[in-house]
């Protein structure tokens, strides 16, 4: 059986940054489902698609031409239709949008197989908001990552003032606190702990800290870890 270990929590949490490294670091695969949800948005966005029409959205979700290509110097690029979306992916634009389409169930559906079809050997990192719980179920180590509110607003509004945004600190937290809501309320695999996952709060840890006690869980849970 080839382990998987699923990362999940709200936005903002580190899951990326944190899942990245201790991919890295083992050696192993590692699935942005985020990007997944992102990459769906940048296509109804551009096609001026309903987000609110399940079938519409689900329609787009099917027929999604998504790669993730590694460059030379590491960096993870996510092409749709072959075009690299770039930093418009990373926007809040498309993250609300992301956020919009991923509560339709059938569009949900329609993406789990390709989720699934990231676990190859010798083993996956998989990080977003239902991994634990519907992606990965029987995942060998289940971390949820959460930080306070105020904590991941403020990393967010460090991140994107490097990319030149233009918003204001009150403004994201607002966004952040919507986004949230609307992850953890809806109908289908909503944002929330699977029962046997572990709970770390990154709220007053580095980066550093918070990837070195995952990978200390990887370790202890997963056994004997095999890397490539
Ligand atoms: O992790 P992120 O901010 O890139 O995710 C963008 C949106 O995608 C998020 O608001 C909710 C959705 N998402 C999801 O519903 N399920 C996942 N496994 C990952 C992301």
């Amino acid at each position: 059986m080839i382990p998987v270990v699923a990362i999940d929590g709200p936005s903002g949490s580190g899951k990326g940054a944190v899942g990245f490294a201790v991919a890295r670091a083992l050696g192993w695969h590692y699935l942005d489902s985020g990007a997944v949800y992102r990459a769906l948005a940048f296509v109804a966005l551009r096609a001026g698609a309903d987000l609110g029409s399940e079938s519409v959205i689900a329609a787009l979700a099917k027929t999604l031409d998504l790669q993730f290509v590694e460059d030379l110097s590491g960096e993870m690029h996510v092409l749709v239709n072959n075009e690299d979306c770039g930093q418009e992916l990373r926007s809040e634009r498309v993250a609300a949008a992301a956020s919009q389409v991923a509560a339709h169930p059938a569009a949900r559906a329609a993406l789990l197989e390709r989720q699934r079809a990231a676990r190859r050997a010798p083993g996956l990192i998989a990080d977003g908001r239902d991994m634990g719980t519907v992606v990965f179920p029987d995942a060998q180590l289940k971390v949820f990552l959460t930080a306070s509110a105020e904590v991941r607003a403020e990393r967010r509004y460090r991140q994107l003032k490097q990319t030149g945004f233009g918003g204001t600190l009150p403004q994201l937290l607002a966004e952040i606190q919507e986004r949230d809501e609307r992850d953890s309320r809806r109908a289908v695999a909503p944002l929330k702990p699977a029962e046997d996952a572990c709970l770390l709060d990154s709220s007053a840890l580095s980066l550093t800290e918070v990837i070195e006690r995952v990978l200390a869980l990887v370790h202890s849970r997963v056994g004997a870890v095999s890397s490539s």
